[in-house]
């Protein structure tokens, strides 16, 4: 009973709305705008989920927080745990630093057509990571993980560069990645207690 009262005063209220619009007086001028405003959103709104959906372009998919400021007592993010690693279940996790100016390590080696994780960390301000070429780019916002698991397609080498303005420097931050076919790709021994590196 109630229900159908409810239901009836929201039909009201859309008819009154629709009788109001179809009242109003619109510009031929006008009503060209409203149209191309409309078509460019609407271009927009394509643009954003044809590559949310084909691209695989999406935010880092959880929020962790870590702190920043002591990075180098962390276990995970210390300098000799950082590059390429492959855990127990053999799955591949790259753990990058990202600071004024440059990303730590310099250099990795990664498969192609592989699905790889990689965990990056700030140690001081906001920095942003884009790989050319490839669906990588995210914010590094310090006192958060950024990870985002991407597989690369193509061998080849790629620049790995910042993308938010982060200080003098942000022109020169920038460190490499060399994509190797995934047959020539071997996993990186095993990081020695003295902290030898396998990433130059
Ligand atoms: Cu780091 Cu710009």
């Amino acid at each position: 009973m109630q229900i159908d009262l409810i239901k009836q005063q929201c039909e009201q209220v859309v008819r009154d709305f629709l009788t109001q619009l179809g009242a109003i007086h619109v510009d031929r001028l006008e009503r060209k705008w409203i149209t191309i405003s409309m078509l460019v959103i609407g271009l927009f709104v394509g643009i954003i989920t044809i590559d949310a959906f084909f691209h695989g372009v999406n935010p880092p998919s959880k929020v962790e927080t870590i702190d920043s400021a002591s990075l180098h007592l962390n276990k995970e993010f210390a300098e000799d745990n950082l590059g390429v690693q492959v855990d127990e279940k053999g799955k591949i996790i790259i753990r990058m630093v990202a600071g004024r100016y440059s990303f730590f390590p310099k250099h990795i080696a990664v498969p192609a057509e592989t699905q790889l994780t990689f965990r990056w960390v700030s140690m001081d301000v906001l920095h942003g990571v884009h790989i050319p070429m490839t669906n990588m780019s995210t914010m590094i916002v310090p006192g958060y993980v950024a990870e985002i698991t991407t597989t690369f397609p193509k061998p080849g080498d790629y620049p790995v560069l910042c993308n938010e303005y982060c200080g003098l420097g942000h022109n020169h931050m920038w460190s490499n990645i060399s994509v190797i076919a995934k047959e020539d790709w071997t996993v990186p021994a095993k990081l020695s207690a003295k902290g030898a590196t396998n990433n130059e």
